[in-house]
């Protein structure tokens, strides 16, 4: 039963940092095709001194805004557009910025 119990404990955690993992690339992937152009390498770079900077903001403060100009809460020309590049991606972008 005790070995059940670890094997059964090792998968999960095996499974729990498969999907990091793979999270992760996605985020990276998503950032690195739709917004590095503008806010720089792993966020950290802008092009211009006005766009703001991204590298190791708070994920639940980026996934905000990347939902608010989605909805048109917030309202930047540009970003509104660009937003819907991500759908279904913001936490997973949010959370790679988080981690630069
Ligand atoms: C064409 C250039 C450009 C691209 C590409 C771009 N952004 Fe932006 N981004 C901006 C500008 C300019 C602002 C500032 C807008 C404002 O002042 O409201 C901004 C603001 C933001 C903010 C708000 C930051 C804060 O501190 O409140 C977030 C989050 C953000 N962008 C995420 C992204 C994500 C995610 C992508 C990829 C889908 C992306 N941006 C692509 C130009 C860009």
């Amino acid at each position: 039963m005790n070995k059940l119990i670890i094997a059964l404990s090792s998968s999960v955690i095996l499974a729990l940092s498969l999907g990091n993992t793979v999270m992760a690339d996605v985020g990276e992937d998503a950032y690195n095709s739709a917004c590095a152009s503008c806010h720089g390498a792993k966020g950290g770079t802008p092009i211009l001194p006005t766009y703001p900077k991204l590298q190791g903001q708070n994920a639940a403060y980026t996934v905000k805004q990347i939902k608010d100009f989605q909805s048109g809460v917030r309202k930047d020309p540009t970003m509104n557009a660009l937003v819907n590049l991500i759908i279904g991606k913001e936490q997973a972008v949010a959370d790679y910025l988080a981690a630069q």
